[in-house]
């Protein structure tokens, strides 16, 4: 298929690289930089465009990679006609490109990605929707030439999942970062939590969290929890994420 990719950032980066992987056409970048534009377009060896106006009129498929506050802004400045559009985000509705074409649809991979670090696509579910059955059967085409997992997702039940992603993934991505910084404190390195890392992640393969969850909180084990809680008295706002995590645990675990 012929795409014009427009956004050239962590998401866009890997899902156009895996694009053209798949034998696929970028026919062309286009972002707000340059630098951004023109690097995703060099690995992908096609054109680069920094111009609204400039925007290829020859792609099949106009694939939306840009931060979600600036979708509306930037699409209005581009003249789609009744090309084919979708974007790639969680928490945006379907009908949010209603106003730019006939033809619109959300090609959602969720995954966490990063420009920098490959992934393998064939395990990421890509979710898909559209605004008519001709062009949902496009793009689960094209997530079929991507991935063995695409799911048609309504907007309702994807803001869900993204809201769902954003605890398991990024909240606990943070949890880790705090895990680090207080490691350092007493120059201990990271690595001999990985381990722990791997095994917590493991363990939710086969059992359900909520079964999985270990610790003082579960336990309600008061003389730790307040050790623990006098240790952070430096770092206040860590000190109420402990508190309130230890509170949400408990009280999932005595309902
Ligand atoms: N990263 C992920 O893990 C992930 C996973 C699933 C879905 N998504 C979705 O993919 C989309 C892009 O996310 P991302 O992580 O790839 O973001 P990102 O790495 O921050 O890249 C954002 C892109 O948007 C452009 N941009 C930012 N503000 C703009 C503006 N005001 N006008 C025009 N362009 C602007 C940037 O252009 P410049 O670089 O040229 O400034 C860049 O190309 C989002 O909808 C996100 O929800 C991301």
């Amino acid at each position: 298929m012929d795409i014009v990719l427009i956004g050239a950032g962590n998401l866009a980066t890997r899902l156009g690289l895996r694009l053209k992987e798949c034998n696929h056409r970028i026919v062309q970048v286009y972002s707000r930089t340059e630098k951004s534009a023109r690097e995703l377009a060099d690995k992908l060896k096609t054109e680069w465009t920094t111009r609204v106006d400039e925007v290829s009129p020859e792609g099949q498929l106009y694939l939306v990679s840009v931060s979600d506050k600036a979708v509306e802004p930037l699409l209005c400045k581009i003249g789609f006609g009744k090309r084919l559009v979708a974007h790639t985000a969680g928490s945006m509705p379907l009908d949010v490109l209603q106003p730019f074409t006939d033809n619109f649809g959300v090609f959602y991979p969720l995954q966490t990605f990063s420009k920098s670090r490959a992934v393998d696509f064939s395990q990421i579910p890509v979710c898909i929707e559209a605004n008519n059955p001709e062009n949902l059967a496009i793009l689960r085409k094209l997530g079929a030439s991507i991935s063995n997992d695409v799911r048609e997702i309504g907007s309702e039940q994807r803001r869900q999942l993204h809201l769902s992603a954003v605890f398991v993934c990024n909240f606990v991505n943070h949890l880790y970062t705090i895990g680090e910084e207080l490691l350092k404190e007493k120059e201990i390195d990271f690595d001999v939590l990985k381990p722990l890392i791997i095994e917590t992640a493991a363990k939710v393969l086969e059992f359900s969290p909520k079964d999985a969850q270990t610790g003082p909180a579960v336990r309600f084990d008061r003389n730790v929890i307040d050790r623990h809680l006098e240790m952070l008295e430096e770092h206040p706002q860590w000190n109420d994420i402990y508190k309130l995590l230890s509170e949400s645990i408990h009280q999932l675990h005595t309902k």
